[in-house]
């Protein structure tokens, strides 16, 4: 009785240990791949890579195994501010995203170039600075200014030529910032503002050239009228003058005569011309204003014309 229940035991443990096992072996059979990723077999043990890409869902494979797994969906690489040399060596900064997805149907050759998907990814951003650098060295500086649409098209064409040879396929590229070094961006503002300055300078030159114009004839004409009222003021002044003149050698003249009449009556002898330098020179020293008169200076030449005779 107790030697039965004993095996009965035992038999029943040994049972459940089979169950457990196998359960375990079904358990470790089965693995499931969700919906965003696609993997192939790997049986850890026997080392051996499955041939066959699977899809989301559960499958069972050799105890223990496990999968290699990647994305089953578009994803993103992006490069921010990835510098490069364009074709004139000036330095440009890009900010550049792309969609890449491995082709399902290759993926047995991807894993045996890459392991895994850390691996192929790495290869992966290589391959796309590596292109990103060819494009750019086929561009020159004006040309990232004015065709950004053709640099674009020329990295996804570049992209697609690479990617094609790992396996993957892209779906988009955007180029979101095309930079020039500051120095550059610099030197192109002042030349444009330059540039708008001389264009302003150049409409404003025939108005200014108009002014500076219309100010010269009005100095001109003011000019005229200065000298032509100098002139006129002159020609008063020299007028006045002369009558005073002649009115004042007359009214000596006159006196003149008379004190010679006097004089000769009283014996003396004087020239006219002599007489005047003489009474000029008393009435000057007299005057209490200045005289103006225009006598030559008689008394000498009348001296010496008496001392020769
Ligand atoms: C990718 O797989 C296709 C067939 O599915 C095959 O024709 C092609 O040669 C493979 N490409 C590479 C690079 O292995
Ligand atoms: C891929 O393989 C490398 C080494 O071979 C390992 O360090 C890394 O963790 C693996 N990545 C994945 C996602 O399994
Ligand atoms: C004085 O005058 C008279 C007449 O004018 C003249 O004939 C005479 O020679 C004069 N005398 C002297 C000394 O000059």
């Amino acid at each position: 009785m107790s030697k039965k229940v004993t095996i009965g035991i035992v038999c029943a443990v040994i049972a459940v240990v089979i169950a457990i096992v196998i359960i375990g072996i079904l358990v470790n059979s089965y693995k499931k791949l969700s919906s965003d990723e696609v993997g192939i077999m790997y049986d850890t043990f026997q080392k051996v890579l499955g041939t066959e890409t699977l899809k989301e869902g559960l499958h069972r494979g050799p105890p223990g195994f496990e999968y290699i797994i990647f994305p089953s969906v578009f994803k993103s690489i992006t490069f921010d501010d990835l510098q490069c040399l364009n074709r004139d060596a000036v330095e440009i900064v890009l900010d550049v995203t792309y969609q890449y997805k491995v082709r399902a149907s290759n993926l047995t050759d991807v894993i045996r170039d890459f392991r895994n998907y850390t691996g192929y990814l790495k290869v992966l951003k290589l391959a796309g600075r590596s292109a990103l650098h060819e494009s750019c060295s086929k561009f020159n500086t004006a040309q990232f200014q004015a065709e950004r649409g053709a640099f674009q098209e020329h990295v996804e064409k570049t992209l697609k030529a690479r990617y094609n040879g790992l396996n993957t396929d892209i779906n988009g590229l955007q180029v979101s910032n095309i930079a020039r070094p500051e120095e550059y961006e610099k030197a192109i503002r002042s030349k444009e503002r330059a540039r708008e300055d001389i264009a302003v300078a150049k409409n404003e030159r025939p108005r200014l050239v108009t002014e500076a114009d219309t100010e010269l004839r009005e100095a001109e004409t003011q000019a005229e009228i200065i000298k032509d009222k100098a002139l006129s003021d002159a020609r008063i002044l020299y007028n006045r003058a002369n009558l005073e003149a002649e009115a004042i050698v007359t009214q000596y003249q006159m006196e003149a005569e008379a004190y010679q009449n006097v004089l000769s009556e009283s014996g003396l002898n004087f020239t006219v011309d002599g007489f005047l330098a003489f009474l000029g020179i008393r009435v000057i020293s007299d005057a209490s204003n200045p005289v103006y008169v225009s006598l030559q200076s008689p008394a000498r030449s009348s001296y010496t014309k008496q001392g020769t005779t």
